[in-house]
Parts: C-alpha cells; sequence; structure tokens
C-alpha cells in the first residue's frame, strides 16, 4: 500500500512511520517540522533499510499538498499533524483552530480533489473531558475544557458531518491515551521542545541530569495514593494499533472510533517509581499543588479496540519506561539539531 503519514517526522508519527516501513508500505510524509527534526526520519530509515520520502510542506499549503498527493498517489491517509500543547493552546487558541482544524478541512479538501477516501485521524482521550467513570467507554459523552481538546473535538465532529454526507468514505479516529516510551532501539523517542509539560518525558529528563526534580501534581486525589491515575501506552503499541486500524478501513467504507488504551490505571507515583526501577537511581520528585484542568481519574476500555481490530496493547509498564530511559540515555539533549 501507499501510505500518506501528515505530521510522520513527530513523535507518534515516526514510530509508525517506522512499523509502515517494515511491513512493506510506500510511505510519503508531510510535514512542516515545525516541532520535529528530520533526523527521526533518517533514524527510521537506518532501522527500516529503507526510508521514508519527506515533503516539508504545512498541511494548509495547498499546491504543496496537491503535489505530494499527485506524487504519492496514496491509498491512504494517516492524520498526525497538529499542535498538542494544552497550556499553549488557552494562550493562543486561534492559532490552534487555524493550525488543527483549519488544517484538518485543507487536508480533507485535498484528499477529495485526489479521490483519496480512506482517512486515520489522531483523537485523544482528551474529548471525554472530566469523565463520570472509568473505564472509559467510546460511547461517553464528549466535552472539552480547553482549545486543545476542543479542537480534537471539532475535527471528530466535522469527520462524522462528513461520513455522514459521503458514505463512501472509511474513517478512523483514534483516541489515544497516553502515549509514552520508545522504539527498543534507543534510536528515535520523544524529544520535547524547552520543559517538557508531561509526566514521563519530564522524569525522564530529572533521571538523566537535566532537571532537579519532578514536580507530583497534587496528592489529595480519590486515587488510591491520592496523585492522579493515567492510562500509559507504549509508543510502539500505539503505532501497531494505527496499522490494525489501516487494515480494518481499506476492508470497506464506514466510521470507527475506537480508544487506543491499556486499560489499566497507573499513578504518578507507581510510574516515577517504575522509572527508578529502569534507570536504576532514585528520582527526586516533590509534591505540589493540583494543575488546573487535570483530572483524577482517566483510563481506557479498550475491549472496542479488541473486538474490531483484533489489537490489544503488549508491552508493561517496566517496558515503557526502560525504552524511555534507553532513549534518553543515550540522547540526553534529544535529536542533534538539524
Ligand atoms: P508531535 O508534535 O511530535 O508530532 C506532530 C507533527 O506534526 C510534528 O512533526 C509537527 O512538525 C507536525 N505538524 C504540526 N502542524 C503541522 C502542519 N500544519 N503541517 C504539517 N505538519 C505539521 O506530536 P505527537 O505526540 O506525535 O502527536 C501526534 C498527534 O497525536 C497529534 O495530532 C496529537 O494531538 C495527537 N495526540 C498526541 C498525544 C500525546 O500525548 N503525544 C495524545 C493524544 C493525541
Ligand atoms: N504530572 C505531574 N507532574 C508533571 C507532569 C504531569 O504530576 O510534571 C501528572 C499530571 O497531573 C497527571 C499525570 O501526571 O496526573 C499525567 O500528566 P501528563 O501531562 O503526562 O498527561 P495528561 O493526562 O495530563 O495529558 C495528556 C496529553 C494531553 C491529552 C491528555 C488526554 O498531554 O494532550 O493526555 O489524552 F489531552
Amino acid at each position: 500500500m501507499r501510505i500518506l503519514v501528515t505530521g510522520g517526522a513527530g513523535y507518534i508519527g515516526s514510530h509508525t512511520v517506522l512499523l509502515l516501513l517494515q511491513a512493506g508500505h510506500q510511505v510519503v510524509v508531510v510535514d512542516n517540522l515545525s516541532n520535529s527534526n528530520p533526523e527521526a526520519l533518517r533514524r527510521v530509515a537506518e532501522l527500516a533499510g529503507r526510508a521514508a520520502t519527506l515533503h516539508e510542506v504545512d498541511i494548509l499549503d495547498h499546491a504543496a499538498m496537491d503535489h505530494a498527493f499527485t506524487e504519492a498517489q496514496p491509498d491512504a491517509v494517516i492524520h498526525f499533524a497538529g499542535l498538542k500543547a494544552v497550556g499553549e493552546s488557552v494562550r493562543e487558541p486561534m492559532r490552534y483552530y487555524r493550525n488543527n482544524v483549519a488544517g484538518t478541512v485543507a487536508l480533507l479538501e485535498a484528499m477529495e480533489r485526489h479521490q483519496v477516501r480512506t482517512l486515520l485521524f489522531s483523537s485523544s482521550a482528551t474529548v471525554y473531558g472530566d469523565p463520570h467513570a472509568v473505564p472509559i467507554l467510546e460511547d461517553f459523552p464528549l466535552s472539552a475544557t480547553n482549545p486543545y481538546g476542543r479542537s480534537k473535538l471539532m475535527i471528530e465532529e466535522i469527520l462524522r458531518d462528513l461520513h455522514r454526507s459521503a458514505p463512501e468514505w472509511s474513517i478512523g479516529i483514534l483516541r489515544y491515551f497516553n502515549p509514552v516510551g520508545a522504539h527498543e532501539s534507543g534510536r528515535i523517542g520523544e524529544d520535547p521542545n524547552g520543559l517538557p509539560n508531561n509526566l514521563l518525558p519530564y522524569v525522564t529528563q530529572v533521571a538523566v541530569g537535566r532537571l532537579p526534580a519532578v514536580s507530583v501534581y497534587g496528592s489529595d486525589y480519590p486515587t488510591p495514593d491520592g496523585t492522579g491515575v493515567r492510562d500509559y501506552i507504549h509508543v510502539v503499541d500505539l503505532a501497531d494499533g494505527h496499522l490494525r486500524a489501516l487494515d480494518y478501513l481499506l476492508r470497506g467504507p464506514g466510521l470507527l472510533t475506537c480508544n487506543l488504551g491499556t486499560g489499566k490505571g497507573v499513578s504518578v507515583l507507581e510510574m516515577i517509581h517504575a522509572m527508578e526501577r529502569a534507570a536504576g537511581k532514585s528520582i527526586p520528585c516533590r509534591l505540589t499543588e493540583r494543575r488546573p484542568g487535570d483530572v483524577a481519574l482517566c483510563y481506557a476500555d479498550p475491549g472496542r479496540a479488541r473486538q474490531l481490530l483484533g489489537w490489544t496493547a503488549s508491552r508493561d509498564l517496566d517496558a515503557m519506561c526502560a525504552d524511555a530511559w534507553r532513549w534518553q540515555r543515550d540522547n540526553p539533549d534529544g535529536y542533534p539539531s538539524a
């Protein structure tokens, strides 16, 4: 198959491109490199023994997208491109709506022009807002608490409207829980710009000595140890979920909405202790105030993905930490600057 991957140089994209290449697909990446480094795709090529073609293009650039589609002649599109920092989205909402929402509309129009009607979209557990119960099922009520989350929700609604009006489309909405870890080679991984917003990259940067201590945001949640509970999923399992979902979509038109998580909740303190085991050192942390907007508990019911896609996450918390640590230890400053 020929697959066009937007945002394929990023964290989840690069791991998915590797698996696509290893499965024998032809891959064309469209990425403006606003939050990624082309070195990721060079290393993917090294690992796969063959390369994806990179178009350094913004998905909002009509002419450049037409050129990429004409060259790629894709059977399907996997759409990772988007901005993802919650705090930044509160400060710069228009940038998020333009890049994520208008960018997706532009992509869908380009797909229609080129008669490509199979799409996998990166949504997020953030669309469940503050869930009334756990584990979370796909038919739970949807809401958003910040512009980033709202951009995901808007895109989901656009995709549902599109499918209603044009049922010949085959669309997969994948709601990721908390992607962590890195490829087991230690060659590709998550390389956040500046101070990490997310727990695991923060913890590994403390472990490697780049940051002094982890702040644990809240220890009075109604959870077993008082700290926030999340469903961390190994990025390679997540990437594998995309290959399974792609197989499913290519069987025929339809609209698939699926959680991608492990179904297991892990607390902030459990995560820090698991990383201490992986890195073989203690990780300084201090208990601080809750972070505004955080929920106490968020984990998936992964039953639908198991049933429809035959997919379950196979890597456990120790593997997530071992692989995240190998990446951080071998690349303490992330990818070398381009
Ligand atoms: P990332 O920032 O590493 O990757 C996104 C890629 O998209 C980057 O390479 C960036 O340069 C590119 N990009 C952004 N805007 C673009 C544009 N207008 N045109 C072309 N390229 C553009 O992020 P990631 O963690 O790999 O996330 C991938 C997707 O998954 C995003 O849509 C994100 O919202 C979603 N998601 C991520 C998480 C997470 O915790 N990492 C959780 C749920 C959903
Ligand atoms: N946390 C800390 N200290 C930190 C960072 C995080 O204690 O320095 C805690 C948070 O309070 C939370 C847990 O660690 O309890 C996980 O926090 P992350 O920021 O890693 O992840 P979130 O679940 O808050 O958010 C992530 C993505 C969002 C997405 C959401 C739902 O970052 O974009 O999952 O999918 F919307």
